[in-house]
């Protein structure tokens, strides 16, 4: 039998971390390949290794994604490739831990830029296209700190709640349009994110291990979520559990029980 023909993912932040495993995961799914973050270097040798390892086509494309106009350039620059975007993965994302006050005006800004402006720029190019055609998926990867408000995280639990609501109204706006749009809502994951938060944070150092999950997992959790269609995945049953407890606690209650752990951190 001939094989169906190849579908191409495109996947923000693959230079490391979740994104990287990601497109690994979807590699492995057998989807070509569009890599997108800031250092070409990466990208390059990710896009070598995954087309040694799975037989996939993988394209480069070095961006900053915050850059105005950025999403606009990458989806022109799909056009002139004639590169369909079957499955697009938002999941390039900045994190800063620390009091709201002592950041810089200017952290708030690239935070907000990159988590909310971008990701919902690359929806806005890139789905109307999948409406089109009547077919493709999206996963935005949002984070379990959207589920509920995260001092010490005040901006970056904000924007991740934006990314969760805008996912759930985008998915029930798009039903049978034949576009399904998944949030993938991690917990802590080791990646090097986590790195620059302990650096922020020293505390953070002294997490269990128990809490602390693995990009691969995330990804293989995320990617079959977004296949099957799930509107909303929360990976790793602890994290599950935390999710649960936390939207049956009262809202003011967790807004002192997290205040609580967050005073910790300082
Ligand atoms: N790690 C966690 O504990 C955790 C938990 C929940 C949710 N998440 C979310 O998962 C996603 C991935 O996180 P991660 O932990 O894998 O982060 P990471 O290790 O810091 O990787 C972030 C990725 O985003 C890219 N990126 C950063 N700024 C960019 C920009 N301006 N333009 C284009 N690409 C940019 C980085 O590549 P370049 O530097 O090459 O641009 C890198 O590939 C984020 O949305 C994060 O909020 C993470």
């Amino acid at each position: 039998m001939p094989r169906p023909p190849a579908r191409t993912a495109l996947v923000s932040g693959a230079s490391a971390g979740i994104g990287e495993a990601l497109a690994r995961r979807l590699a492995r799914e057998g989807f070509d390949l569009v890599l997108v973050a800031r250092r070409a270097r990466k990208l390059q040798a990710l896009a070598a290794a995954l087309t040694a390892e799975f037989g996939v086509k993988a394209w480069v494309h070095a961006a900053d994604l915050s850059a105005p106009g950025a999403a606009a350039a990458l989806s022109a620059a799909m056009k002139r490739a004639r590169r369909p975007i079957h499955l697009l993965v938002n999941n390039a994302g900045v994190l800063q831990v620390g009091e709201f006050k002592a950041q810089p005006p200017d952290r708030h800004r690239q935070l907000i830029e990159l988590n909310v402006l971008a990701l919902t720029q690359m929806l806005a190019h890139f789905v109307p296209p999948m409406v089109k055609r009547g077919r493709g998926q999206v996963l935005n990867v949002a984070s379990i700190a959207a589920f509920q408000p995260v001092p010490m995280l005040a901006t970056y639990a904000a924007t991740k709640a934006y990314v969760l609501s805008l996912t759930e109204s985008l998915a029930e706006e798009l039903a049978g349009s034949g576009v399904t749009v998944t949030a993938a809502c991690p917990g802590i994951t080791a990646t090097p994110m986590l790195g620059a938060a302990k650096q922020q944070a020293g505390r953070l150092e002294r997490l269990p291990g128990f809490v602390v999950g693995d990009a691969d997992d995330v990804a293989d959790a995320a990617v079959r979520a977004c296949l099957a269609g799930e509107v909303v995945c929360v990976p790793g049953v602890l994290n599950q559990a935390a999710t649960l407890a936390g939207r049956a606690t009262p809202r003011w209650l967790l807004r002192r029980v997290s205040g609580t752990l967050a005073r910790r951190l300082k």
